[in-house]
């Protein structure tokens, strides 16, 4: 099926990344949030990346140009009725994700493949809340969107295999290395970054070292770019502790369970980055 025109739902970190990436490969692109605050809060990300892509000698501008003017922004669903396949990157929501989807089918086309970007949730009950089971997949991108080159393409139960073919080549050609994850909490990359995230806390916990230490030694002794509280800061604590608890939930197994610390640095509002501290101040 020959893709032209990609949606997508929700402009915050992940939507704004998804949507460049789309726009930048060509694709026109339109993404829809809810209010113009946010619209614009997500498109500005957009501008910002791009521009310092070409400060940096990463773009050039006229590339730049290319992907502005292939990218529209929206705060209305019938915007997104002629998108031939539609990415959502709403709030981690079963109840969120499914009104969204009910409304996008009172205007897309019987074609049109819905698309979800969720880490956590089961992609086969996120189908089954659609009129189109069969058109559904999950496509998992990682954060910061546009310089990380994976992306896990997941299967519902249902997914049939042209949907499957069809979003495995649109994730190559974003420029994207797909991998095929099952349809299983955590998929591939977070069932095996969350545990170890998790545990480095209960390490902490237990006095392994410094958090400056254990961050170091990660970092510099396995050559990882961040060491797992930087990268736990990076990705969020309640976004961690919220995939960690849908993980052992799943799986009942101690390895996914969030630990006392995570639980209540959330609970005090110290989320990472975004809240301005986490396990570090910024
Ligand atoms: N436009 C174009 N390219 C840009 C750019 C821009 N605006 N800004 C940076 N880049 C390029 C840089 O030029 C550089 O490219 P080269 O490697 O070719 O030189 C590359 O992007 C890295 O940028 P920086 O050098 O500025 O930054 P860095 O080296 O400190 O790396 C990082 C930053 C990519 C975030 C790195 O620290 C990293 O990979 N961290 C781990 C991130 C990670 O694990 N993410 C996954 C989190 S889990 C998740 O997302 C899923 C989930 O479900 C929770």
């Amino acid at each position: 099926m020959a893709i032209k025109t990609v949606g997508v739902l929700g402009c915050g970190l992940m939507g704004s990344g998804i949507a460049q990436v789309s726009a930048a490969a060509g694709y026109r692109t339109i993404v829809r949030e809810v209010s113009d605050t946010f619209l614009q809060k997500g498109l500005g990300r957009i501008s910002k990346f791009l521009d310092d892509g070409v400060a940096k000698g990463k773009v050039t501008a006229a590339d730049r140009d290319t992907t502005l003017a292939n990218l529209s922004g929206t705060t209305s669903f019938d915007a997104l009725a002629d998108c031939d396949l539609v990415i959502e990157a709403v709030v981690e929501n079963l109840a969120e994700k499914t009104a969204t989807y009910a409304s996008l089918e009172r205007v897309v086309k019987p074609h049109t493949i819905f698309l979800s970007n969720t880490s956590s949730l089961c992609i086969t009950e996120l189908a089954a809340a659609t009129k189109r089971p069969d058109r559904f997949g999950g496509l998992h991108f990682f954060n910061p969107v546009p310089i990380m080159k994976l992306v896990e393409v997941i299967r519902a139960l249902t997914t049939s295999d042209e949907t499957y073919q069809t979003v495995f080549q649109f994730a190559q050609s974003l420029g994207k290395e797909p991998i095929t994850a099952p349809d299983r909490p955590g998929f591939i990359v977070n069932r095996l970054l969350v545990p170890y995230l998790l545990d480095a806390i209960r390490a902490y916990e237990n006095g392994l070292g410094t958090l400056e230490d254990i961050d170091k030694g990660m970092k510099l002794g396995c050559g990882y770019p961040m060491g797992p509280f930087t990268l736990l800061d990076f990705v969020g604590l309640d976004t961690t502790y919220y995939i960690a608890n849908i993980m052992f939930e799943e799986f009942r197994e101690p390895a996914y369970a969030p630990p006392p610390l995570l639980k209540r640095m959330v609970l005090a509002g110290r989320l990472g980055r975004k809240s301005g501290q986490g396990f570090y101040k910024y």
